[in-house]
């Protein structure tokens, strides 16, 4: 199947009302795992580019992400789209746009509310142009390491939601809602009835980041309560530097034999995650 949309993956998971599940993918072994775990379980799924593991840690970059993913997507009979995960950048945007990413996040949470919704709709108005869907953030998703998701300041208010959607003009929005990103110290506690006020006040479809580490029951929950996206980045990656540990620690290991180890071992826990998502 050719490449299909982020826009239309989020209307299929809006219409199931469930949620898709969007991977953070580093290289042609990510992306494989990702479309081919998908095939497996017959569900969509978002190939997701975080733009400081280019950046900063030259993993791949938006032309060599966007190359693969068709190529790979191209074997797949089930919809996979390109998303680019928290950008702060408007020109990098205009590079995934340009590389054939049909969606993009804006991230302006850190900034003043007013701030953020000038600067989402800059972005809006150019991706709109190009059919790419805007993934904004209102109320801030930060670290695991440092308890952000125990501090209700930062999270997402009901009242404010609607008004920010509407003005920023984005089509879907992160939310704060009790989760950060990497491994929790303590297990997570979502707050539904938030979500749920969040999910009231809009038709946009929600996104819950941080998705390592929230138990399964309270993300059916989320699911079913306007989680339209779940983002999924850190044990998916930490299972990949512990899976090559393993694999070179073994007498057989040799290079060549890695990637179908590596694979194997990623679709699994893929295939896993995945049952979450009720298509
Ligand atoms: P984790 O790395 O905590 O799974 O979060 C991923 C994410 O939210 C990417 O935007």
């Amino acid at each position: 199947m050719s490449l299909a949309s982020v826009s239309d993956i989020l209307q299929m998971a809006v219409e199931k009302n469930t949620s898709v599940i969007a991977f953070n993918c580093i290289d042609y072994n990510t992306i494989y795992s990702v479309c081919h775990a998908a095939e497996n379980v017959n569900k969509p799924v978002l190939c997701m580019l975080y733009p400081e593991h280019h950046t900063l840690n030259r993993w791949i970059d938006p032309e060599g992400f966007a190359a693969a993913v068709k190529d790979v997507a191209s074997t797949v009979s089930v919809p996979v789209a390109m998303h680019l995960d928290h950008c702060y950048d408007f020109n990098y945007i205009i590079r995934a746009i340009r590389a054939g990413f049909s969606g993009v996040m804006y991230d302006g949470s850190m900034l003043p509310v007013e701030e953020n919704i000038a600067n989402t709709r800059k972005v809006v108005d150019v991706a709109n142009a190009f059919g790419v869907s805007v993934e904004a953030e209102l109320g801030h998703v930060g670290m695991a390491a440092t308890g952000d998701n125990a501090t209700d300041d930062l999270y997402t208010q009901p009242a404010v939601a609607a008004d920010f959607i509407e003005r920023s003009g984005c089509t879907s929005l992160a939310v704060a809602i009790g989760s950060a990103h990497g491994f929790y110290k303590e297990t997570p506690h979502l707050q539904i009835s938030r979500l749920a006020e969040i999910n009231a006040a809009t038709d946009a479809p929600l996104v819950l980041h941080g998705g390592s580490g929230i138990p399964d029951d309270q993300l059916d929950e989320a699911f079913v309560n306007g989680i339209n996206k779940f983002n999924v980045g850190t044990e998916f990656l930490d299972l990949y530097i512990k899976t090559i540990g393993e694999y070179t620690s073994q007498d057989k290991g040799w290079i060549l034999d890695l990637p179908t180890y590596l694979q194997g071992k990623l679709m699994s826990y893929l295939e896993k995650k995945m049952e979450l998502s009720k298509f």
